[in-house]
Formats: structure tokens, sequence, C-alpha cells
């Protein structure tokens, strides 16, 4: 039962006639509501302050003093509490502390508070608001307007924070962009809605390679993109082929960077290159299955030396990868130093130790949780963010993303 229905109080529902000025009873009454209410937002306030110290404590978000009769505990002051809805309170930083302090225990504590999460408003000085959500503000649907971006340098939506600040990312900025999540768990879709948004702009080309011919293939028929693709099991060494002659236009462009410049910068005739693997583990576990050749390499050490080229060279040439997998294990994706250059990392539904895997150790305490998350629910972390609790725009069913794909898709030029 949640802890905090108990504790909020309750106004006197009592109202005089509406024309007629109250009596000498009816001021009496009135005064003495108004009395009961101030008391029971003052044993709410206390009591609610009782709660958030105890919660502080249990959670360490406190300082351990040292007195001659032993070590005291002291957790933030808490100011003024508002009965809402929703309910909030305004807490004051100890030394050393910051409101990001309050985002990695804010659900456990508002847990602990019988509210579903936290959202901290920093206020001036010292103080942060902690507002108490009742409801998950990412269970609502978040659909996936019918827009496409003109350039690979415009922003393209990736989804929705739980204080509802919408996250964007611009292709072109340099960044690989890691996937996982459990089978069933939005992974694709995203990349759906993804692609449908930068389907259409004419710096951007679409490339890489889908054993499940549902993501690239023949949705990107007609479209200039669909040369640069490769799907399907039945030719692994396409794959591999298709991940070389990407390294080789890559290996070009790196050779024609001007020379007062770093880095290639996109234009139409030289496209933003989104390299998509989908489900790169079964592409390589498939390629591992093929008899090695008597001399050279393997098929699945020529795809993962590939990708390692595209992933460690590939951001100053206009080429980002875009990897999906159920699990980032090191193994799965080519080793950890391929997994380590991936700086936009989302995590749907995984394992709670598949979380700690891609996000670090600061996303452990969400691991249980989040192990039965929604589809469309993801954690993401990079690009200086830290690891956060998003959901995704939706597209819609498969078929409307064939139709966006096969509307906006840019053509190829006759
Ligand atoms: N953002 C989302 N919002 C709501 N439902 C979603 C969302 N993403 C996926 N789904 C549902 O989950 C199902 C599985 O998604 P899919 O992308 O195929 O998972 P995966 O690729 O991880 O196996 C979809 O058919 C869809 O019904
Ligand atoms: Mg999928």
């Amino acid at each position: 039962m949640p802890a905090i229905e108990h504790l909020r109080p309750r106004p006197s529902g009592h109202r005089s006639g509406r024309d007629r000025a109250p009596g000498f009873l009816g001021r009496m009454r009135q005064r003495r509501a108004q009395r009961d209410y101030e008391a029971s937002v003052l044993t709410f306030a206390y009591t609610l302050k009782g709660e958030f110290r105890d919660a502080c404590e249990y959670l360490r978000v406190c300082h351990y003093v040292s007195v001659a009769a032993g070590i005291t505990v002291r957790t933030p002051r808490v100011g003024e509490v508002r009965v809402g809805p929703p309910i909030s309170f305004t807490v004051e930083l100890m030394p050393g502390q910051e409101p990001e302090d309050f985002r990695k225990p804010g659900r456990r504590m508002a847990h602990t508070l019988g509210a579903h999460g936290l959202r901290i408003e920093p206020l001036a000085g010292r103080w942060v608001r902690l507002v108490l959500l009742e409801a998950d503000p990412l269970a609502e649907h978040f659909g996936l307007p019918p827009v496409t971006a003109g350039s690979g340098t415009e922003t393209v939506l990736l989804g929705r924070t739980e204080d509802r600040t919408t996250l964007g990312h611009a292709i072109a900025d340099p960044a690989h962009l890691a996937v996982q999540g459990m089978n069933g768990s939005g992974k694709s879709a995203f990349v759906y809605g993804l692609l449908a948004q930068l389907c259409a702009a004419p710096d951007v080309l679409v490339a890489g390679s889908d054993i499940t011919g549902l993501l690239l293939g023949r949705v990107w028929d007609d479209t200039a993109h669909r040369e640069w693709q490769v799907v399907g099991t039945h030719d692994l060494e396409a794959h591999a082929a298709l991940l070389e002659q990407l390294v080789a236009e890559m290996d070009r462009r790196l050779a024609t960077i001007p020379r007062r410049e770093d880095k290639i910068t996109p234009t139409v005739t030289v496209p933003t290159v989104l390299v998509v693997l989908e489900e790169f583990p079964g592409l390589l576990r498939a390629a591992g299955a093929v008899p090695k050749p008597k001399s050279g390499k393997s098929l699945a050490e020529r795809i993962v030396s590939a990708q390692l080229r595209l992933l460690s060279e590939g951001r100053k040439a206009a080429f980002r990868v875009l990897t999906l997998a159920q699990r980032f294990e090191a193994t799965a994706v080519g080793g950890g130093y391929a997994r380590d250059q991936f700086a936009l990392r989302l995590s749907f539904r995984v394992p709670a130790d598949s979380l700690a895997m891609l996000h670090g150790d600061d996303a452990r305490p969400f691991g249980q949780e989040h192990a039965n998350a929604d589809p469309g629910i993801a954690y993401l972390s990079g690009l200086g963010r830290d690891c956060e609790r998003i959901r995704v725009p939706h597209l819609g069913d498969y078929g409307e993303y064939v139709d966006r794909i096969q509307s906006y898709g840019r053509r190829a030029e006759s």
C-alpha cells in the first residue's frame, strides 16, 4: 500500500451556503476546520520529513559526524513542504552535495515515500525542490511525429526523459551508437523511428548489414540507400564484402581530408554514412559457422576487423556505426575495445548485469527494475549525459515504417 496515502491531509469539505453569510456557529466551524487543516498539514510535513530522513540515512545521502558520544548522522535539511498534488518539498544541499546526487537514489527515495519517482528542480542558492511523482511519467505513449530531417546536422528525436525533456541527436555529430535489449524490448522499433527521420536527408546514407532483413533491405528498394545494404543469411560473404567496401570508402575519405582540417565535412556528394549493424552478434555467430578458408582470415574475423576499423577511424571520415545486440558482451560485439568506441549507449529491457556492462557501475542501482521494463523504455548514457531513463518515440506498426521509407527515402539520382 502506498505509504503516502494516509499521510495526505484532508482539507475540510465544510462550506456554508453560497449567498448566506456564515452565522456565529458557521464561523466557529470554519475556524475549527481551518485549524484542523493546518494541524494536519503540520503533521503531514513532520511525518514526511521523518520518512525522508530515514530514506536519506538508509540510502547514504548523509554525512557521518564524529561527536564525543559516537557518530551522528546528518541528513539534508527539509524546508517548505507542499501538500500538492504533486507533493513536493525543498531541501538544502549539504556541503559537497549537488542536485544530481539525488538522481540515483531518487527512485528508491520516492518508493519509500509512497511515490513512483522523484523530479529534482534546482532552486536558488543551495536549495532544490524534490517533487514526488505519483505515476510513471514514461507510461504515456510517445508517438513519433511525421518529421524527416533535411540534413544530418539536424536533430532527430531520441526520446523523452522522466522530467519531459525531449532528447535529440544529430547524426553528423561524431558518435557511434550502441543499442542493446532483449528480444521484443523495442530495439528495432527504435531504429525504425531513427531511420524514418533520416531517410530523406540528402547528406545521409543509410548503409549496413541486417540478417533479419526487416530493418534494411526490401523496405529500402528504389532508394539511394539500398545498394549499400546487405540482408539475410543466405550469402554471409556479402556482409563481410560490404563492410570491407565501406572501410575502403572510409580510407579513401581519410586520404582526402584537406590539409588544414582534421575531419570530413559531410555534403550531398560525401554524405554521413550511417552503418547499421542489426543483430550483430547473430551475424558473427552465423559467420563463425562458415568453414575457415585455407589461407587468410575467416569470415567472422573479416567482419570483426572491418567493424573495428569503422569504429576506431570512422568518426573523422563521417562514418557512424549503429550496432544492435541483445547483450553488449565484449565477445559478442568484437571485443572490449570495440565496445568502448560507442559514445551514445541505449539499453532497452536487459538483465541487470547487462545494464551495468554497457553503462558502468553508476547504472547498477537501476538494474533490477529495468529488467522488466516495457518495450520502448530505455536507459541512455553518453554525450555528456549521465545514465537516464527515457521513453523512445514509437513510429507505429511495421507497415508505417515501410510507408515512411517508401514515401520519403532519398531516391537515387538518375
Ligand atoms: N517505443 C515503443 N512503444 C510502444 N511499443 C513498442 C515500442 N517499441 C516496440 N514496441 C512493441 O514491442 C514489440 C517488439 O519490438 P521490437 O523493436 O521488434 O523489439 P526487438 O527488436 O528489441 O526484438 C513491437 O512489435 C511493438 O509492438
Ligand atoms: Mg529486433
